[in-house]
Parts: C-alpha cells; sequence; structure tokens
C-alpha cells in the first residue's frame, strides 16, 4: 500500500505514539540466533496472539534495528513473557551497540534459540510469515513449545513499567461527591478512613494473640521492640510507642519483669533511664506472638493474592515515607 505525505503530515506522531501508549501491554524479549552462531534478540511489546489453532503469535521489529538481517532470516525464535522483576533484563536489550547477552545464562532453544531464564513464560516459534509494516517487519510464528512459572508478568503503559494488580473494582466514574451527608470521598473513600480501619480490622486479631499470652498492647510493643533491639531505654520505647497516642509507663515494664519477661537496671534519678533487657523467657513469648501476628497476615494475603500484597506494602511504604514527620525508626538501632 503507498502512504501519500499528505496523510502523513496530518499526524502528530508524538501524539499518535502517546495514544497507543494508553494501551496497556506486557513486555517480551524476542531471541534468535545467526547462521554464524550469534545470539541477538530484543525487548518488544507489539506482541500479541493471532490464533489458537494452529497456534500463532506475532510481533512486530523496527526496520531500523540492527537485527533486522538476523530476524529477516531466522527460521526459529523465542518469546520470553518477562517477569515484573525483569526490568533490567528489559532495559539491557531495549539498549542497542552492546553484548546484551554477557553475564546472562541461556539455555538452547528449537533451532538454536538462546532462551532467557527467570520469565513469566517462553514460546519456542517457528517463523511461518514475514509481512511489510510500514517501518516495521510483522513476523508471525508458530508455536512449537511453551512454558510457564508463576512468576506475574511484567506490564508496560503510558512509557512507563507497571505491575498487574487482578480483582481491583473501581467505583463507578459519576459518583456524586458532594451528597447531603458531606463528600463521599471523606466517607468509605477517605484514606484516614480506609488506613486505620484496615489496621483496627486486623490488629483485632492480632491482639486476640497478645491477650491469649496474657499481654496488652502496649506490653506486646514493648517486648517487640526489644526483638528488634535489646537494651534500649524505656524512653526511647516510648518515644516510639507516642505515635499510637498511647504511651509506655514504668508500671507496664514493672508488669513485664514481675512475670519474668524483661530485666531492667533504673538509675536513682530518671525512670525513664531504665534499660530493658529480654529474658530467655520474654523472648520465647514475644516470638511466638510475633509468629501468631505473621499468620495472620498470610492469611489475609492469601486471600488479597500474593502480588496485590507485594504492591500493597509498596505503596504503604511510599505513602509512609511521604508523610514522614521524623517518627523514630521503629525497627533501627537506637542511636
Ligand atoms: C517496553 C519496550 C517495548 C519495545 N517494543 C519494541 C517492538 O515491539 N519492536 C521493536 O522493534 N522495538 C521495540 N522496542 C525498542 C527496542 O527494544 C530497541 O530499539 C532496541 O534497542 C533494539 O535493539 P537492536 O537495535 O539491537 O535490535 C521496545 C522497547 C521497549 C523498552
Amino acid at each position: 500500500m503507498e502512504w501519500t505525505m499528505a496523510e502523513l503530515s496530518s499526524f502528530d506522531t508524538t501524539e499518535f505514539r502517546k495514544t497507543l501508549a494508553t494501551f496497556v501491554t506486557g513486555v517480551t524479549i524476542i531471541t534468535t540466533c545467526t547462521e554464524s552462531g550469534e545470539r541477538v534478540g530484543l525487548t518488544a511489546n507489539s506482541f500479541n496472539t493471532v490464533s489458537l489453532s494452529p497456534p500463532l503469535v506475532l510481533w512486530s521489529l523496527a526496520k531500523t534495528s540492527r537485527n533486522i538481517d538476523a530476524f529477516s532470516r531466522a527460521g526459529h525464535w523465542a518469546v520470553h513473557i518477562l517477569a515484573a522483576d525483569q526490568q533490567d533484563l528489559s532495559n539491557r536489550f531495549a539498549k542497542s551497540g552492546h553484548d546484551k547477552f554477557a553475564g546472562v545464562e541461556t539455555d538452547a532453544g528449537t533451532g538454536g534459540v538462546p532462551l532467557l531464564r527467570g520469565c513469566a513464560s517462553r514460546l519456542q516459534c517457528r517463523t511461518s510469515f514475514r509481512y511489510d509494516g510500514g517501518d516495521h517487519l510483522i513476523l508471525v510464528g508458530e508455536v512449537l513449545d511453551f512454558d510457564r512459572s508463576e512468576h506475574p508478568p511484567l506490564v508496560f503503559h503510558g512509557g512507563s513499567y507497571g505491575l498487574a494488580l487482578k480483582n481491583l473494582k473501581l467505583p463507578p466514574r459519576d459518583t456524586d461527591e458532594t451528597s447531603a451527608e458531606g463528600p463521599a470521598s471523606f466517607k468509605e473513600d477517605f484514606l484516614d478512613y480506609l488506613l486505620p480501619r484496615a489496621h483496627y480490622q486486623i490488629y483485632s486479631r492480632i491482639r486476640a494473640a497478645h491477650a491469649s499470652h496474657g499481654l496488652s498492647d502496649s506490653e506486646f510493643f514493648v517486648l517487640s521492640s526489644l526483638v528488634a533491639q535489646d537494651g534500649r531505654t524505656l524512653s526511647e520505647i516510648d518515644a516510639m510507642f507516642s505515635v499510637t497516642g498511647h504511651c509506655v509507663t514504668s508500671d507496664t515494664v514493672q508488669s513485664l519483669a514481675g512475670r519474668h519477661l524483661v530485666h531492667y537496671t533504673t538509675p536513682a534519678t530518671d525512670a525513664m533511664a531504665a534499660r530493658l533487657t529480654l529474658t530467655p523467657e520474654g523472648r520465647e513469648t514475644t516470638l511466638r506472638v510475633m509468629a501468631a501476628a505473621k499468620a495472620i497476615e498470610a492469611e489475609i494475603f492469601a486471600q488479597l493474592g500474593y502480588w496485590e500484597s507485594v504492591c500493597l506494602k509498596l505503596l504503604l511504604r511510599q505513602v509512609v515515607a511521604m508523610t514522614d514527620i521524623g517518627l523514630p525508626a521503629m525497627w533501627a538501632a537506637p542511636a
């Protein structure tokens, strides 16, 4: 087909690219080897499925690619659908003019095609058709073999890498934000409602684990902060606990000492300067309660999904860092 310059020039290429980038894709690396046995490959997100029977897939290669000759001749190639933790590999194969395979372990696939490891899945293909596609060459391949792992896939959207989240249902677009009862976003959708509500619901289960060992919230806080770093002073622990709006007092410490869970040394002048250490019994009790809390977390994450849980933690860490008001680090060693 002939393209006229008038048709082409009416196009704003940058806007066209941005528009195409609203389409979310995975990321692949396509590899092959030349007749002389050189391993070649590149990052491509133009990959798509064509047919189930026969099993056909396609992708397109820029005619400016250094690999155009290799793929124009190749009888076989392999598509690697990248896993979410393979961004560096994607960047490496998206850069021209260096040995992309240096230090990368590969297996030998059909036709001697190098197969990368650690991917979400891999498809070994035999070239079925090649079509001209404007400034790209379209390659269609018949899938001869494939394998897949449990690794979640890498996503590409709007020129950036992303992660695929499942089971999320967005609220309808036209929510009335200003009903008589107040802005909808200030109710069920308000961040400082959602975070504490999730916290209290989870914590009510963790509290039951404390209680089964006869520990109050503040007592468990003291013990767990000592597991992270033994020998903290009461005032250091209190400074960390004050985030919750509660305080740790010398009564808390005496109660723990009375049950042989901690030792402490009180300087004559200042009870808050008391330095606390866990007894072996205190450490064992704390580790048991912590294990019970981790089991509750694991149960919630199993329900949410592994990848969603990783993302939730990443986002929460980001919120913690963004809203930092200089609170002492919970689990870091005291200065
Ligand atoms: C996420 C992503 C997707 C890409 N998709 C394609 C593609 O589908 N086809 C293509 O030819 N280049 C694509 N590229 C660009 C090539 O990977 C890049 O131009 C590479 O340097 C080509 O290497 P080569 O010249 O050694 O072949 C993509 C790059 C990235 C980062």
